[in-house]
């Protein structure tokens, strides 16, 4: 076929697939079928492998996602997965040993301590010795099958070193190492990517991927921890440790068996600065009754063991001096202070600077140029300025003063917020303001587009590729490929490369698949936060109803308050926005939810009635499963009603009102059983 015909052949069939995709996307409509869909992008897909000169990543044949992305299938645990209660002090140990002395034998109490890995818990099951399913804990009862994941993890036996034929059930953390995340940041920062935050967090990610060849990348490692099967041999905690160990699985030589409760806060001690030299994140120590038939005896409550719990470390505090106070603008022009401190080693990492939050904070610390500080990892990742040495200041030093004008472009500040907070109003042109605004929008929880980083964004600005995040779509290869810009480290720029350029494209094309919700929150609308932005989705359903919903209407929605519906509101009747809108619309981003049939028909006409406070939905979402599934709800109790799902704090009256029908009450539990 001439050249021409197919590169023409190719844009036509690109063309209609992308009008296809607009109207199923922005108007929920299909004018073709499933079948002469797929047909074409067949048909797309043979014309550009057979013919890659004309491969392009912005093609609709690139896009992933949306309907062919799979979810995971869940499970319910054999045995509920619990959490451990914590304690902070040498006093809670002691209660924690009265309590476990009262019930069993004290002449014959062992403990087993371990150290708390931060990772993500699994449960791993096998059969016949070969691996067979690993779930995540989920909400203790459901977990999601993340098997193919977990099979990237290389210190995990496939096959266990067993004599006997057996089926087991280990349970265990799984975690990214201190110096693996290292070497998976120091990459991305080479590619000009967005950086992992934390190892916790980026394990867990890593876990709920879909693609298993790139979680192998994460170079996951896990701990076992604990055997949930026994066929009655093994008597105590630490012997199933060793048999573990001895059957292949990788079990850290860091446990110690402690005769009593002293030998216990001696191990705490041990560990309190060492663990900072692991390789492993902990934030503290397990502390497990050794004998099995004891743990059996003490039982659990319905959250937590009473044979195991977890003391936690405080955050380690250090004293350092103030050598500058600067202030950054954030992406909704609020001015943050941030203290430069002469460097120092916290939590086994070296800390420079911590963030003096706003003006209330800098006049509660009275905090001055050069005073020394004690300053604290506050949950392990951002330092955190805790009180001023007094004794140590200088005598001639100042008071320190708010600036009064935005420290990146010069415009006056406001103050609001009850004197907290200082804007710059500068909205459209402030630079920082800009950049924050696409940094959120492209963030994990948000449209996550990784294949961009902070540096990548600020050189798009520079250059006048992009203003706002809408113009991250009608980005086109030939508009970045060389692009030069200045990296933060003085003197470096940066050049985009083919490789880079096409994972940019490919990464923002895989992002038009995202769920209305994340783009809710990656709007950047004060006050609304990730679960906030799910509430609403939720509740209106699209961009439009929320766009046309009055304030009363958005506070009437389960857990909205008035700042947040304050918030909203202010935020839609700004035309600035309204356009954004319509230019992500444009660009063929989901701003309505997947339109999802009935899951099941479970509760084909049943009549259910819900009541109180939930663990795991909030009503919206309780609704919703309900609908889902077949059922109807009904506001009142009456003598239609099947079931009447009770959950925390439900009222008295409708308990009696239910007896009185003969209405079934059910709980929360009793209800996903149900589904
Ligand atoms: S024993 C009731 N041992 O801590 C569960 N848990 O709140 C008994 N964890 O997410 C768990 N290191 O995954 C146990 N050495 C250890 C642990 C450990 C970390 C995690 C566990 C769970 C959380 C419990």
């Amino acid at each position: 076929m001439d050249r021409d015909l197919i590169k023409n052949k190719i844009k036509v069939l690109r063309d209609e697939l992308d009008f296809h995709n607009k109207l199923y996307y922005d108007e929920n409509k299909n004018i073709i079928s499933d079948y002469e869909y797929d047909l074409k992008m067949k048909e797309l897909i043979t014309l550009e492998e057979t013919y890659p000169e004309f491969k392009n990543k912005t093609s609709p044949s690139v896009k992933v996602g949306g309907k062919i992305t799979k979810e995971f299938n869940s499970f319910k645990h054999e045995e509920k997965m619990l959490s451990l209660s914590n304690t902070y002090s040498d006093e809670d140990l002691n209660d924690f040993d009265k309590r476990v002395k009262k019930i069993i034998d004290k002449n014959d109490v062992e403990y087993v301590c371990e150290l708390k890995y931060d990772g993500i818990a699994l449960s791993i099951q096998y059969e016949n010795n070969i691996f067979r399913r690993a779930l995540t804990r989920g909400d203790g009862n459901y977990g999601d099958d993340i098997s193919n994941n977990v099979l990237t993890i290389k210190t995990l036996p496939i096959k266990l070193k067993n004599n006997e034929i057996l089926n087991l059930e280990v349970r265990g953390e799984a975690f990214i190492s201190k110096s693996n995340f290292k070497l998976l940041n120091e990459e991305k920062k080479l590619k000009g990517e967005q950086l992992f935050s934390n190892p916790r967090n980026t394990a867990s990610g890593s876990l709920k991927l879909q693609d298993s060849s790139e979680v192998s990348k994460r170079k996951i490692n896990c701990y076992i921890y604990s055997l949930k099967t026994n066929s009655g041999i093994i008597s105590t905690h630490e012997k199933c440790l060793d048999y573990l160990k001895s059957i292949g699985f990788n079990v850290p030589e860091t446990y110690k068996k402690c005769k009593n409760i002293k030998e216990v806060k001696n191990y705490i001690r041990y560990w309190e600065s060492r663990r900072y030299d692991l390789d492993v994140e902990t934030d503290g120590i397990v502390i497990k009754v050794n004998k099995l038939n004891y743990q059996k005896v003490l039982g659990n409550t319905s959250k937590s063991p009473r044979w195991a719990i977890a003391y936690k470390y405080k955050a380690e505090s250090k004293v350092t001096r103030v050598r500058d106070i600067i202030f950054q603008v954030g992406r909704t022009g609020a001015v943050t202070p941030v203290a430069m401190l002469d460097p120092i080693s916290i939590g086994g990492s070296i800390v420079k600077r911590a963030s003096l939050h706003n003006h209330n904070e800098i006049m509660r610390l009275d905090v001055r140029l050069n005073d020394y500080v004690n300053i604290e990892k506050g949950g392990e990742i951002i330092p955190k300025i805790t009180s001023v040495i007094r004794e140590k200041r200088n005598k001639n030093s100042k008071k320190f003063l708010f600036t009064t004008s935005c420290p990146s472009c010069g415009s006056k500040l406001e103050i609001t917020d009850n004197q907290a907070v200082s804007y710059c109003k500068n909205y459209n042109d402030c630079k920082p303001q800009v950049s924050g605004r696409v940094e959120h929008f492209i963030s994990k929880n948000a449209m996550d587009i990784d294949k961009l980083g902070p540096e990548t964004i600020k050189g798009f600005i520079d250059n006048k590729i992009i203003k706002v995040p809408a113009d991250l779509y009608n980005i086109e290869y030939n508009d970045i490929i060389n692009l030069e810009f200045k990296l933060e480290e003085k003197g470096k720029v940066r050049s985009l490369k083919e490789k880079s350029c096409n994972n940019i494209l490919t990464s923002i094309e895989k992002s038009k698949s995202k769920p209305f919700s994340n783009l809710l929150f990656g709007l950047g609308i004060r006050f609304v936060g990730k679960t906030t932005a799910e509430k609403l989705s939720n509740h209106f359903k699209s961009i439009d109803n929320i766009i046309n919903a009055s304030y009363e209407e958005i506070i009437g929605v389960d857990e909205i308050g008035e700042k947040i519906a304050e918030s909203v509101t202010m935020f839609f009747s700004d035309e600035t926005n309204i356009t954004h809108i319509q230019n992500l619309k444009y660009a063929g981003l989901k701003l309505e939810e997947d339109r999802i049939s009935n899951l099941s028909n479970k509760l084909r006409d049943l009549i259910f009635v819900i009541s109180g406070k939930f663990l795991n939905f909030s009503r919206d979402e309780i609704q919703d499963k309900i609908k889902l599934n077949g059922g109807k709800i009904s506001k009142s109790l009456s003598s239609k009603t099947d079931f009447l799902i009770s959950g925390e704090n439900m009222g008295p009256k409708k308990k009696i009102k239910a007896e009185d029908l003969g209405t079934k009450i059910i709980s929360e539990d009793d209800f996903i059983s149900m589904i």
